[in-house]
């Protein structure tokens, strides 16, 4: 049940064989690394202006990469063997052309803005392979976009590309490319994460802080529902659209900028939202805006028994306010908060599906694996996957 993920040798090793078998000789390639990333807490209020809580983690995407006199970019996915070309001047989206669209639309950001413009046809040859689950709620996609934001900083623009920038072409990539009007937690927390720190991200602003990631004596484990799920199919945008009709009806009453400027002695103000739905969305954004700031200081304080009840307050109310985990999440969620290794778990990213995390006690840790993955198993039929990963490094070259 737990699968044993390919590690950082055996990944650069399989890259390079391909490199020469799939795009024949060149010069010698370099290595790059994106992670991918857990929210500890704070979900869905990124597009709130909140406060968020998430750590890169050391699982993401590998990319070989090398200049090629073509005039184009050769481009090929390990994972899923698919390999294409691009040729410039870089075209715009199409569903047809599948994940090739992240090296264009990250490549075209970056141009716009006037980066690598003397090298504007220069080729490029680039084999990425992935040790994260696509699709699982880990952010497989802004990994893949800060991957390709790292490659063309060091090829096409000698390093010169500011880091936020980067964070901004995977959003772009996000919002207008594909029409998924997610938040900029993803790729930042990718771009500027910090080996054994998790992030207190300040999203009305952004910027952030470094707490250092220390769970005495105990665990996160990833656990995946193995329910894929497309965010473009999600009600994703529908949520975002209902804290935006909120907000708008919010903004008559108190001068606020997002739903996330509302605290604790604000609620009463909720009911001023006619619609039952927008005011337990409403009331959802505010609360868990509150609950991230309760988790980061028991987190600093190592008090494992009062964040995990600030986990498991959040996972409930995604549930029942928020309405954004189902079956399989409530049933990953519910056996491990039933298991008396876990001090609380809740699902982490957009939800629908995917991934939820669980901080358990270190010694206790493969029980609970084996315990939470059979419980799962008899309530949904499916098998779960469980992942150990620790928080790590932004994206770079390697
Ligand atoms: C996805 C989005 C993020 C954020 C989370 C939910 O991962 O990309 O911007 O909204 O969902 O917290």
């Amino acid at each position: 049940m737990t699968r044993p993920r390919d590690n950082e040798g055996q990944i650069l090793d399989k890259l390079s064989r391909a490199m020469d078998q799939k795009m024949g000789p060149g010069p010698e390639g370099k290595f790059f690394f994106a992670p991918s990333r857990i929210n500890l807490i704070g979900e869905h209020i990124d597009y709130n202006g909140g406060k968020v809580f998430p750590c890169a983690i050391t699982i993401g995407t590998y990319g070989l990469a090398r200049p090629n006199d073509l005039g184009k970019l050769r481009l090929g996915s390990l994972n899923i063997r698919s390999f294409g070309e691009v040729s410039y001047p870089l075209p715009d989206y199409d569903n047809k052309r599948g994940w090739l669209n992240y090296p264009i639309g990250v490549f075209r950001y970056l141009e716009d803005l006037g980066y690598g413009r003397d090298k504007k046809d220069r080729g490029l040859d680039i084999l990425i392979y992935g040790n994260i689950p696509n699709g699982a709620g880990l952010s497989s996609s802004s990994s893949i976009e800060l991957l390709f934001a790292v490659i063309f900083d060091h090829f096409m623009a000698d390093g010169q590309v500011d880091r936020m920038d980067m964070v901004r072409s995977g959003v772009w990539c996000e919002n207008e490319f594909f029409g998924l009007h997610t938040g900029i937690m993803d790729q930042y927390v990718i771009g500027f994460g910090k080996k054994d720190y998790a992030m207190v991200l300040d999203t009305s602003i952004p910027s952030h802080t470094y707490v250092p990631f220390d769970l005495d004596g105990a665990k996160i484990v990833i656990m995946n529902t193995r329910k894929a799920r497309a965010l473009k199919d999600s009600k994703y945008n529908v949520r975002r659209s209902e804290c935006e009709q909120a907000l708008s009806i919010l903004r008559k009453e108190k001068d606020i900028h997002h739903l996330c400027d509302l605290g604790q002695e604000d609620l009463s103000l909720l009911e001023k939202i006619e619609d039952p739905l927008l005011r337990k969305r409403a009331k959802y954004v505010v609360e868990e805006n509150i609950r991230v700031m309760e988790a980061v200081q028991a987190m600093k304080d190592q008090d494992l028994t009062k964040l995990g009840m600030i986990l498991r307050a959040g996972n409930r109310a995604l549930r029942e306010e928020y309405e954004v985990t189902g079956p399989e999440l409530d049933a990953i969620t519910g056996a491990a908060n039933a298991h008396p290794a876990c001090f609380g778990a809740r699902m982490t990213g957009a939800g629908f599906g995917g991934c939820a995390i669980a901080i358990v006690k270190e010694e206790e840790v493969d029980d609970f694996m084996a315990e939470v993955g059979s419980a799962y198993k008899k309530e949904t039929g499916r098998d779960g996957e469980f992942i150990l990963s620790e928080a790590g490094d932004g994206a770079r070259l390697l």
